[in-house]
């Protein structure tokens, strides 16, 4: 097995690594602390192809593999995570679900500025009656002939108000469960849409979140995605993909307060050495290295699977889960190691251990993780 990446695998982590230390540090505490959305370096992001990476040149994306995706939201996570998630849900909710199962009409309309960095997408699934139990949808999509009339709210929404493009998912045929739901392409500014206030988050306090109201928001029928009723399948079928930015976004997120930590003790002197000398705390750091290891590797499986086209339900579940529950605990001892100064902001890990609690919620729980990973075993 060849765990060498190609020479372009790491010409594009050391893009993204550059990019992340050079500009990302210097106004991350700032940007955490006033919840400002990061919009030049989102601009610079896109123009670096890393807000369409998977999706073909054909439609202004940059045609690279799901590893170097991996690799680069690995960079960005270490010193921003809410950079990573604004990333993570363009690329592999967003443009993937466009182009993959999109018409040519929605490709050439709204595929092509998503790619190419000049828009940015956002993901509506969740409800305030539907998070993990996202079968449960209650916002509605009328079949009205011509179009649809779709009413109802969506909550914690990544992107809402950045964004311009929306995928959307709404009940059409209650009486059929998950099989009447129906995805469509809506454009933000479409009347009838309105969005909450912004939410004061705990984490990944720059990456814009609100709920999206919809009232009587007319929606042409050229706009849903596939066939009648496959609303739901669809957006199953890109939390695989999803599951494995967001695993890679906890992945970075360790292993930059595993950096942190292990700076911090080589500078830092308690009974007459350098911490790091203590086993007590040189101890800590190798278990912190074995399990962002760990989830560095599910996360490349993951992806390699994906660029394979195999199934990628178990493996992205499996990266997502560990990776989310070790980003807690690795930014949890980075603080332990930190002392005091882990508990205030300058030092980083703090934000980085409030970030890591939110990989653990979104896109599915751990628990949620759980269940897919428990289902595929006895299939
Ligand atoms: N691919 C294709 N189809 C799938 C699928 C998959 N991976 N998973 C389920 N389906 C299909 C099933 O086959 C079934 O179809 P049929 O009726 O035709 O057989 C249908 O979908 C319903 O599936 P289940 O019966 O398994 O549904 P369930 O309610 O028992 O469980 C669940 C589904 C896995 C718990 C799912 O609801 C789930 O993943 N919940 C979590 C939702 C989530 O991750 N939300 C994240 C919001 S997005 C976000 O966070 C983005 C962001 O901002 C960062």
């Amino acid at each position: 097995m060849n765990f060498e990446l190609t020479e372009e695998q790491k010409m594009i982590r050391q893009a993204a690594r550059d990019y992340a230390r050079r500009e990302l540090t210097k106004d991350v505490l700032e940007r955490d602390e006033n919840a400002i959305f990061p919009t030049h370096h989102v601009k610079a992001l896109g123009e670096l192809g890393f807000l369409g990476m998977m999706t073909s040149p054909e439609y202004g994306g940059s045609g690279m593999d799901a590893v170097s995706y991996v690799l680069a939201i690995e960079e960005i996570a270490k010193i921003d995570a809410s950079l990573a998630v604004i990333m993570s849900v363009n690329n592999s909710l967003v443009n993937y679900g466009l182009e993959t199962f999109g018409n040519d009409f929605q490709k050439d309309k709204y595929l092509r500025p998503l790619a190419d960095g000049t828009s940015i997408g956002a993901f509506l699934l969740s409800e305030p009656e539907a998070g993990s139990d996202a079968t449960h949808q209650r916002t509605t999509a009328v079949d009205k002939g011509d179009y649809y009339l779709v009413n109802g709210t969506k909550n914690w929404i990544t992107n809402a108000n950045s964004a311009s493009t929306y995928i959307v998912m709404a009940q059409t045929h209650a009486d059929k469960g998950p099989r009447g739901i129906n995805a469509f392409v809506i454009e933000k500014n479409t009347p009838g849409i309105s969005l909450g206030p912004h939410e004061n988050k705990m984490g990944m306090r720059s990456s814009d979140t609100h709920s999206v109201m919809f009232t009587d928001v007319k929606i042409p029928k050229e706009n849903r995605i596939g066939e009648d009723g496959f609303g739901f399948k669809f957006a199953m079928k890109l939390l695989s993909g999803g599951r494995i930015g967001i695993a890679s976004q906890a992945t970075g997120i360790a292993s930059g307060a595993l950096d942190l930590a292990i700076k911090y003790s080589q500078e830092r002197k308690a009974f007459g050495t350098e911490i790091f000398n203590h086993q007590s705390v040189a101890f800590k750091l190798a278990e912190m290295a074995i399990k962002v290891e760990n989830a560095h590797n599910l996360c490349l499986k993951a992806a390699w699977l994906k660029d394979q086209h195999k199934n990628t339900d178990m493996a992205s579940a499996m990266a997502k889960c560990y990776a989310a529950d070790i980003a807690m605990e690795v930014a949890t001892e980075a603080v332990q190691i930190h002392g005091g100064y882990g508990y205030v902001k300058e030092y980083h890990v703090e934000r980085l251990m409030r970030e890591a609690k939110l990989t653990q919620i979104y896109e599915g729980t751990s628990e949620i993780q759980k269940i897919v990973i428990s289902r595929a075993l006895i299939k």
